[in-house]
């Protein structure tokens, strides 16, 4: 394939008479993972893999029962296109505009944080602990980004009402979209403004979500650049010890929360025990925690006491 920057025989092994060789899937597929092996991509041959099926419109197993086919040059063109925006980092996932959660194919662009699979453990948390409740109830997602959360959770509880909320009009905007193609504008309403401001003094949810953003202001410069210079930071910094919005939610929760009502939220993967004792110190009972797929602590539950 003619890269984006130069011949490929400068960066990949020799092949014998390569320049004859047609660029066929096969052929592409190892240039473009050797290459983005080489600038440090941990995910060389799947992001390789993902961009081509987008590329070519199909999906990552045709490019296996396809390999030997021979690209045209527009098929390598937009490929190159591609692969240009994944060299400087951009994500994938924001390249090819989607991403799934909890299953449901979200829209996602730099208007909102990538919905992370371990974010999938606060919706598997609130839907366990809310499972007695499962005809009708009222959740509240602040910090909503793409709507991922509300959403997830709103599919599977059809019958409660959902209100998400998020400071950015921007996010607003794309959860919006997302609540409408996930067929869920029935009981999902997505609304703006800080925090708690978004909705009215009466308010009253049997559930309250966050995953706020919790990385310490300090540690921003060092996130990998992927994320550093491509996500929202509105969705990252979290003040001076990455609690300042999480101290906000817990401080301010039990006026929004029936008696009994569960308060559930996300934090970075070693502050479980400082969010447990914010939620202490707030009154909140039985406290509890729940970890990601690798183990770690990442959600904390707690209840308004009845
Ligand atoms: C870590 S992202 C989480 C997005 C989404 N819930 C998820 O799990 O992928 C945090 C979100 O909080 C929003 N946010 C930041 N400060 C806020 C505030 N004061 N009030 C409401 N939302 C805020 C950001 O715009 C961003 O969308």
């Amino acid at each position: 394939m003619p890269p984006p920057g130069g011949h490929p025989q400068r960066h990949a092994k020799p092949v014998t008479d390569s320049s004859l060789e047609p660029w066929s899937i096969k052929r592409v597929l190892a240039w473009a993972s050797d290459d983005f092996r080489r600038r440090g991509n941990p995910s060389a041959r799947l992001d390789a893999e993902l961009l081509l099926a987008e590329a070519l419109g199909c999906d990552r197993i045709k490019l296996i029962l396809d390999s030997a086919r021979p690209l045209a040059e527009g098929e390598l063109g937009r490929y190159r296109t591609l692969i240009k925006r994944r060299r400087v980092g951009e994500p994938v996932a924001y390249i090819l505009g989607r991403r799934e959660f909890f299953a449901l194919p979200l829209r996602v662009d730099r208007r909102v944080l990538i919905p992370r699979p371990d974010t999938e453990v606060l919706v598997e948390s609130a839907l366990r602990e809310t499972h007695d409740r499962n005809l009708y109830g009222r959740m509240l997602d602040l910090c909503t980004g793409s709507g991922c959360v509300a959403i997830a959770f709103a599919k599977a509880r059809p019958t409660w009402r959902v209100v998400a909320a998020d400071l950015s009009a921007e996010a607003a905007a794309l959860a919006r979209e997302n609540v409408q193609r996930a067929g869920v504008a029935h009981n999902v309403a997505v609304l703006e403004g800080d925090l708690f401001a978004a909705v009215s003094d009466r308010s009253c949810f049997e559930l309250i979500t966050a995953n706020p953003p919790y990385i310490p202001s300090g540690e921003i410069e060092s996130l990998d650049a992927d994320v550093r210079d491509f996500e929202p930071r509105l969705a990252l910094d979290g003040g001076a010890d990455g609690l300042s919005i999480t101290r906000r939610i817990v401080q301010n929760a039990a006026r929004y929360l029936s008696p009994g009502g569960l308060l559930a939220l996300e934090g970075g993967f070693d502050q479980a025990p400082a969010v447990a004792g914010l939620l202490a110190d707030s009154g909140f009972g039985e406290i509890a925690r729940a970890k990601d797929l690798a183990g770690i602590e990442r959600v904390v539950l707690g209840r308004k006491p009845r």
